[in-house]
């Protein structure tokens, strides 16, 4: 069954932070210490939003099972056409293509939004379903950061992945920049 996809409302996020909050707790997808709580995820939520790229939901028999948004890479200017995902799938949803049907989602709506490049910054290099995730959407690995992070008593790998979007690097991106400056 193929999940239903559609943008993120404010309405939705207790059930987005119900997703988070056990990766914060337990994971090491995100290298925050502590989740935050409703406010600090809707003043985030609500900062993204005010950005060209998307943030969207995936629903599964009329259940939210996960949630990908897309932000701008880092915040100078030069970087305004690359963007960088962020995926989050509750864990009874995992292994049935929730992953997959958000990222390719992503990658389509931030090349027509003008994005040339999408990074992905994985905050481990143990999670190999995240590694698995963005090859099979056509990122290839492109360097890995030793130990720059500290979680839950160790010292954590990010393995850095990308992959082109729409023109890529062929022709100079389209101005004013996504965003603006
Ligand atoms: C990583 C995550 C988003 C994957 O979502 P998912 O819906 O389970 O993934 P999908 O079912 O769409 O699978 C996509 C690909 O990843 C692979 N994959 C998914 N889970 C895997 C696992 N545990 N081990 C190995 N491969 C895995 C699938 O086999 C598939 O690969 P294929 O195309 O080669 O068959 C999900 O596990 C998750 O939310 N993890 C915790 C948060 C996280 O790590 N987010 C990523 C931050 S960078």
């Amino acid at each position: 069954m193929q999940p239903l996809l559609r943008p993120a409302r404010e309405r939705d996020l207790p059930e987005l932070l119900a997703i988070y909050a056990p990766e914060v707790r337990h994971g090491t997808a995100s290298w925050e210490w502590k989740p935050p709580d409703l406010e600090a995820f809707g003043r985030r939520f609500a900062a993204q939003q005010a950005t060209p790229w998307p943030w969207l939901v995936a629903e599964l028999e009329g259940r939210i099972a996960g949630y990908g948004y897309a932000s701008r890479y880092r915040p100078r200017i030069g970087y305004a056409w690359c963007v960088e995902d962020s995926i989050y799938v509750a864990a009874w949803a995992r292994g049935r293509g929730v992953g997959r049907a958000l990222l390719a989602a992503l990658v389509v709506a931030c090349a027509e939004r003008g994005a040339r490049q999408m990074v992905a910054v994985i905050g481990d290099s143990a999670n190999v379903a995240s590694i698995r995730l963005h090859g099979s959407c056509g990122f290839r690995e492109v360097g890995r950061l030793p130990a720059i992070g500290f979680k839950a008593g160790r010292w954590l790998d990010s393995v850095l992945m990308q992959r082109p979007l729409g023109a890529g690097a062929s022709s100079p991106p389209d101005l004013p920049p996504p965003g603006g400056p």
